[in-house]
């Protein structure tokens, strides 16, 4: 087994309002009712609600973490929030990079790189996305360009209790499609060999890998059993604590 802790985190992405502390409220206590052991789990909702679940969750084992930050402390920014602003708001990791940031606001992974390293600065763990998109995955370029993400958005200094590195292929986010399981295998041993290369065995070798794209209870079970993938970073199914404990059952022994 590995000596990995793996992880299932949900990303909530822009969606829940107050009420949803409902369903985060209803995953807290089935998986008190019925541990499953060997996983942690960790919620990551709009910035709104940082504060509210990070207070129901406190004496829980459920982590929230931020779905993205500015790379600096405060200032001029309208509309941005800090690293230390979610951990002051009860955060304890941040999702840096994902596709709909670098999409959506042109986010580069010189900037991804700051974010992260503005995580840190925070005291908190950086999820560092990193995934081709279906162009690039039909010209063959896959492991380049996950390579060269990681070159570049994953900062000196990442050691495995700081980062965590989420593969996530863009053709996969939301629409249903994901790789085969040998796909996957082959991205993340890639991915753990450019690390350990990069950060050392103990670094590299230690820091989480999870894959993200279209994870559900029906196939989760199948992507979490392959080597290198220590969890899963889930949008759609983490909306509703019945879709999320499926995912996060996949890990009962
Ligand atoms: P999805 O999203 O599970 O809805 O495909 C995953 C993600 O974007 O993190």
């Amino acid at each position: 087994m590995s000596r990995i802790t793996p992880l299932v985190a949900g990303n909530w992405k822009m969606n829940g309002m107050r009420e949803q502390a409902a369903e985060i409220g209803k995953l807290a206590e089935s998986l008190e009712k019925d541990p499953v052991d060997g996983v942690d789990v960790m919620i990551c909702p709009p910035a709104t609600l940082v504060m509210p679940f990070a207070e129901l969750m406190k004496d829980n084992r459920i982590e929230i973490g931020g779905q993205d930050c500015h790379p600096l402390v405060s200032g001029a920014h309208t509309g941005d929030i800090s690293a230390e602003m979610l951990a002051d708001s009860g955060a304890t990791a941040i999702i840096v990079g994902h596709s709909e940031r670098r999409a959506d606001h042109g986010e580069t992974d010189a900037l991804i790189s700051e974010k992260a390293q503005a995580t840190w600065r925070a005291g908190l763990v950086a999820i560092i996305c990193v995934g081709e998109t279906n162009g690039q995955r039909s010209y063959g370029l896959t492991l380049d360009v996950v390579r060269r993400q990681l070159k570049n958005a994953v900062p000196d200094g990442a050691t495995a209790q700081n980062t965590i590195i989420a593969y996530e292929p863009v053709w996969a986010i939301g629409t249903g499609l994901t790789p085969t399981v040998e796909d996957v295998k082959k991205v993340h041993d890639d991915i753990r060999s450019v690390l350990v290369e990069r950060f050392g065995s103990e670094n590299g070798g230690g820091m989480r890998l999870l894959y993200g794209g279209s994870v559900k209870a029906s196939n989760a079970a199948e992507l979490m059993s392959v080597e290198n993938v220590d969890g899963a970073l889930v949008g759609g199914a983490s909306l509703k604590a019945d879709d999320f404990l499926g995912i996060i059952n996949s890990y009962k022994s």
